[in-house]
């Protein structure tokens, strides 16, 4: 069985640097560990040079006396692969293997991720030292776990090396066969950019105003994606070859431009997420009106959960943020340790390693905090650590239970990106997700996003030749998928393919509940406009024509729209609306704007199911309206009546359903329990009022409902 999130029990962890310590501190540090409750180290992910000091000199004479040591204490461990920071004498005799920014002026050595994934010789030297430490370490009875690199894609997740050029006009040259097809996707008759050779095709470079051809931005998203993965699933396969059965591989953290989900499942056992909800505390990012601060981190976690059910925290926020150059965050409050410790395992990770054990006492990070500051004397957050592990024990019965939620909200990987380059998508799509994770959060409405995972996502040709039997049963999966939610809502689908719009069809067709908004089904998979009448594809399903559609006016103010009386914003953009078809209702009009009387929603209704299709972006006000005559808020309310500044998450395993209230705020909090609940801390059953003090978190368990 794996030693970590395999059902039974939850597991602590820290990440631990043996290269920052000398070596004296060792055997002190894995004893507190194993007496404060973590069982589990990170090492290694930053040193080459302790494997490789020089090229193709090789010694694991450090990592020998580390893992021994380790070993003889009981402590498990998870080695990284140190590809994230490659050595100097590597990109001094080698520059090839840099990154480099837009106008080709290389990233250079003394921080770290300067590599570029499509370097041939960084590939190879990456290969070597994953093999050998593979080899050397896989069969070691203290690894239990590998990671690969660090942060795939953070800090920078744009590649503009000469390497990463010609991977690109390879991967175009698979995906378009021809210089034509590719002239024909990338509409390059417009502003003469048509190409004659692949010769002349680079990486996005410089332009006036950084206007480069949209649909040549979203395909370099998809190939740094692609080359992300493929450096992923190189190193994994190697791994593999060597590891003990019960061993994992993950990788920690989800960054821009790249596919997560398609990543694990084609190189990962799980993901792992590195968690520091005090980036909402950052001097200079600090919104006094958020209402979420540090619980916009659930968002966060929902992604992680969706790219991989099961899942586990890499990195968990245990002291102050803040490197030399930028970022400044205090040291958690007594109590937010556990907050946050508990906010990832509401979400579902039976997994949570704290970041870091000592702070380090130089580097850019020495003012990033550990459990323990410089001194490594007892303190504060080492005893809340402590009483997490006590938690997490009492509670133990939880893992392996799975998030329930019955509100999806769609996602796809070709509207993200085409939502990063396009600005009018960006804006709307913006709007609509972050006041829709804030309403389900206020109005305690647990949540999934659900990505399509179809054959489009393969962008490398892998899925292409999939026999046709092996299609329809991957649509069968994506049907189930889809089913588990009685509402989806999936604000901007602006590239709709047949492929998606055939399954939202289905979905709707057998009883689903769909919610769209402005700008649907306007663009192609190449990101070009449509030119049949919008919302495009959508527009059957939505039974909704749209002839006409704007920007909000600025002048115009919020422009508002009546929903039998209640007042709503269609925030950003509005398409105003027809209703088309004998099933087709309009549920509320444009109030305002000089287009005040024309239908802003219809609802349409398609075999069992029915569609909402809604002329704007969602604002806050007006995804909490949504929710409440959907009829969807409040899931547990009859059970359970909570301040809005809880978060409420359930998770349910052998018909018992555990409810996780969050307190994230500063202040005790009144709660109340309609109906008699067994507490797990405590072991109690009660019912009716009780106080939460600041920061606390309750766990309630009752059988699960049909
Ligand atoms: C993460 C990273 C760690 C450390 C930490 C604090 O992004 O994986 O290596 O840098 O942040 O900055």
């Amino acid at each position: 069985m794996r030693e970590i999130i395999n059902g039974e029990r939850f597991v602590l962890g820290t990440c631990y640097y043996p290269e920052h310590w000398e070596q004296s501190l060792w055997e002190e540090d894995l004893d507190r560990m194993l007496r404060s409750g973590i069982e589990v180290i990170r090492i290694a992910e930053f040193a080459w040079n302790l494997i490789e000091p020089r090229e193709g000199e090789y010694t694991y004479e450090f990592f020998d006396r580390f893992l021994e040591l380790a070993h003889a204490k009981g402590m498990k461990v998870i080695f990284g692969t140190p590809t994230a920071t490659p050595p100097a004498w590597l990109t001094e005799k080698y520059p090839e293997a840099l990154n480099a920014d837009q106008d080709g002026a290389l990233y250079r050595h003394g921080a770290r991720r300067h590599y570029n994934y499509n370097s041939p010789v960084y590939q190879q030297f990456c290969r070597i030292i994953v093999e050998k430490s593979a080899a050397r370490y896989g069969p070691n009875p203290a690894v239990i776990g590998w990671q690969i690199d660090n942060e795939v894609n953070c800090e920078v997740d744009e590649f503009y090396s000469e390497s990463d050029t010609a991977a690109f006009r390879r991967f175009l040259m698979e995906k378009y066969g021809t210089i034509g097809e590719l002239n024909r996707a990338w509409g390059t008759v417009f502003w003469n950019q048509t190409y004659n050779e692949w010769e002349e095709i680079y990486v996005p470079r410089k332009t006036p105003h950084y206007t480069n051809n949209p649909h040549q931005m979203l395909d370099y998203y998809r190939f740094v994606s692609d080359s992300a993965r493929k450096f992923v699933r190189m190193q994994a396969e190697i791994i593999r070859k060597y590891c003990k059965k019960d061993d994992f591989i993950t990788t920690n953290g989800l960054f821009g431009n790249l596919d997560n989900h398609q990543m694990t499942k084609e190189s990962l056992d799980f993901i792992t997420y590195d968690s520091y909800p005090n980036f909402a505390y950052c001097l200079d990012d600090y919104e006094e009106k958020d209402l979420m601060k540090d619980r916009k981190w659930s968002r966060n976690l929902a992604e992680t959960r969706s790219a991989s059910p099961a899942f586990g925290i890499m990195e968990q926020q245990s002291g102050a943020n803040g490197w030399s150059t930028r970022m400044e965050a205090p040291t958690p409050r007594p109590g937010q340790i556990t907050l946050w410790t508990m906010q990832s395992i509401a979400h579902g990770a039976d997994f949570v390693s704290y970041f870091r054990w000592r702070t380090c006492t130089f580097g850019t990070e020495m003012y990033w905090h550990g459990i323990l500051d410089y001194s490594g004397r007892d303190n504060r957050r080492l005893l809340e650590v402590q009483e997490v592990s006590k938690k997490l024990a009492a509670m133990r019965e939880i893992a392996g239970a799975q998030y329930a939620a019955k509100v999806g909200v769609l996602r796809d990987y070709d509207n993200v990106w085409d939502a990063r380059h396009d600005q009018w998508h960006q804006r709307v799509d913006q709007c609509s997700h972050r006041s829709l994770f804030t309403a389900l959060q206020l109005t305690h409405t647990p949540f999934d996003y659900v990505y399509f995972e179809d054959a489009v996502q393969s962008v490398s040709g892998e899925g292409c030749s999939c026999a046709a039997d092996s299609l329809d049963a991957d649509r069968e999966t994506a049907l189930e998928k889809l089913q588990k939610y009685e509402i989806l809502f999936y604000p901007h689908a602006v590239i709709l393919t047949d492929e998606r719009a055939e399954l939202l069809e289905k979905y709707v067709f057998a009883g689903g509940r769909l919610v769209m908004g402005c700008r649907t089904g306007y663009k192609d998979i190449f990101g070009k406009c449509v030119m049949e009448p919008l919302p495009g594809r959508a527009a059957a399903l939505a039974g909704t024509d749209i002839p006409e559609y704007s920007f909000v006016a600025p002048d115009d103010g919020k422009v508002l729209a009546d929903w039998d009386g209640t007042l709503i914003e269609a925030a950003v953009f509005n398409d105003l609306l027809t209703p088309a078809g004998e099933n087709a209702e309009v549920l509320a009009r444009y109030a305002s704007s000089y287009y005040a009387g024309t239908p802003a929603l219809i609802r349409n209704r398609y075999g069992k199911g029915e569609v909402y299709y809604f002329g704007g972006a969602f604002a806050l006000d007006t995804a909490r309206v949504f929710l409440d005559k959907l009829g969807v808020s409040e899931p547990y309310g009859s059970r359970i009546c909570l301040p809005e500044r809880c978060e409420l998450a359930a998770r349910e395993k052998d018909g018992w359903q555990y409810l996780f209230v969050l307190n994230y705020a500063a202040q005790a909090v009144k709660i109340e329990l309609k109906e008699e609940m067994q507490e797990i801390f405590g072991g109690k059953a009660v019912c009716g009022e009780s106080e939460m003090s600041p920061y606390e978190v309750k766990i309630f368990k009752s059988r699960v409902r049909g």
